[in-house]
């Protein structure tokens, strides 16, 4: 293949670079195409545009391939843990015993949270959602932590990384806790990281905390699964806001605030809610169906449909069958797990849904795993959040390490030409 592409217009010919990365993916660099032709290249919602180079995550969409680091997603969710999996995504190599053993004691010494963000968390109505609390106390940490970390520290890069792994699972712990009326709570430095997710999560004040290796065996896979996704709407966020040089917490902070959205993971609660509907209306799937494919109708059969995936999301092959395994050994019967699978049965065979290549994706069964596990509906995104910092953390550390430049975007404008200001009398 040629190392450059031509492009011409107007009779000019233009001459741009070809990159190829290490899984023979090839891109157009167009960096230099203003400066030599005054033209921009202009794509909404990024749907054919690179924004980075990342050695991170390998996602082939119409193969239905994802790799963290070069593993794939299917080894690392049966033979890994979360932890792991963070320090893999982060630093770039599987840990050995010992360096997993340090990473974990690290984290585990940051995992004190100041009194005082137990008072921010005081001051906010029970009824608030909880991403919205998440992503207010994360950027409220820096009022207690240095806001900015040195880059060029290996040091103070690690002590930034290692002190948000340890806080942020309290967080989502209290903002649960807070939620369902519970006294706010710490885990134990001797469980194991998810353990002790789960310990500040479920231990109740008044009996001793039992582990259900069951369910923290389908949290740790969960976990993993939503680790990292390459630049998706959230981690594009994170790396935006951190090439302004803000600092880690508030970086990870808007990235919580753009997971929110409905379309992005904000769709694990939406899928909940709308399989409940289903069932609340006699389980017609048919009916939803018919919504779905209504273009005069907003309905969205949520949990289907990827930006990138154009065949099966691995990730959603690999959680229908937990679904299974976890409600089954957990001898929970939930009847909208039959409806889910008897709209993704009629899904696959409806040229509507087949035409434009929607499948079910990693959202879709999400939700009644941890429905099962006893969270309450409205945490399923912070759930996804607590499994995506250390994609978070990976992303935005490569960013800074490459010293990326800030990010921003060019605009074509389609607005008023110039025009004289009038009075307001004249108006
Ligand atoms: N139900 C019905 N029609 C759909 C759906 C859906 N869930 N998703 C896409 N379509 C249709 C859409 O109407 C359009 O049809 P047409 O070509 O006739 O106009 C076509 O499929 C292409 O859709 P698009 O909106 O242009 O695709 P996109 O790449 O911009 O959006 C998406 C991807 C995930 C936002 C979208 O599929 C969607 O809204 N899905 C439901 C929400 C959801 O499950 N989100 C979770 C995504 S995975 C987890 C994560 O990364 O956060």
């Amino acid at each position: 293949m040629s190392d450059t592409a031509t492009l011409e217009i107007n009779g000019e010919k233009y001459e741009l670079p070809l990159v190829t990365g290490t899984e023979n993916e090839v891109a157009i660099d167009i960096k230099a195409l203003r400066g030599a032709s005054g033209l921009i290249t202009l794509d909404p919602g990024y749907k054919n545009s690179g924004s980075c180079e990342s050695g991170v995550t390998f996602l082939d969409g119409e193969k239905g391939i994802l790799r963290y680091r070069g593993y794939s997603i299917e080894e690392l969710a049966e033979k890994a843990d979360f932890l792991e999996v963070t320090y893999l995504l982060i630093f770039g190599e599987l840990p050995t015993a010992e360096e997993l053993q340090k990473f974990h004691a690290d984290i585990m010494d940051n995992s004190m949270v100041d009194e005082d963000v137990h008072k921010i968390l005081d001051a906010f109505p029970k009824n608030a959602h909880p991403m919205g609390v998440l992503s207010s106390l994360t950027s409220g940490l820096i009022a207690f932590h240095p806001s900015s970390v040195n880059i060029d520290s290996s040091e103070d890069m690690y002590q930034a990384i290692v002190r948000i792994l340890g806080k942020f699972p309290v967080l989502v712990a209290w903002v649960m806790r807070k939620k369902m009326g519970l006294p706010l709570n710490y885990g134990s430095k001797k469980l194991g990281y998810v353990e002790n997710i789960m310990k500040m999560m479920f231990e109740q004040p008044n009996e001793d905390y039992e582990m259900n290796e069951i369910v923290k065996n389908a949290l740790d896979k969960l976990l993993i699964l939503h680790a990292d996704h390459e630049q998706n709407c959230s981690t594009s966020t994170v790396r935006i806001v951190g090439s302004s040089h803000a600092g880690l917490f508030v970086s990870l902070s808007a990235g919580i605030s753009a997971l929110w959205g409905p379309l992005h993971g904000g769709a694990n609660q939406a899928v909940l809610e709308m399989l409940e509907a289903i069932k609340e209306d006699g389980g017609d799937t048919k009916k939803y169906m018919a919504k779905a494919k209504d273009k005069s109708d907003p309905f969205r059969l949520m949990g289907f449909g990827h930006r990138v995936y154009k065949n099966f999301d691995p990730r959603a092959r690999i959680i229908k069958k937990a679904a299974d395994e976890v409600l089954g050994d957990l001898g929970v019967v939930d009847p909208i797990l039959d409806i889910a699978k008897g709209l993704e049965q009629e899904a696959l065979s409806d040229p509507y849904f087949v035409d434009r290549k929607l499948y079910p994706n990693v959202d879709f069964y999400s939700g009644i795993i941890y429905r099962a596990m006893g969270i309450p509906v409205e945490m399923f995104t912070v759930m996804f959040a607590l499994g995506r910092l250390p994609g978070w953390i990976a992303q935005w550390r490569e960013m800074r390490l490459r010293k990326e430049p800030i990010g921003r975007p060019r605009q074509l404008y389609i607005g008023e030409t110039e025009r004289s200001f009038k009075q307001i009398s004249e108006r």
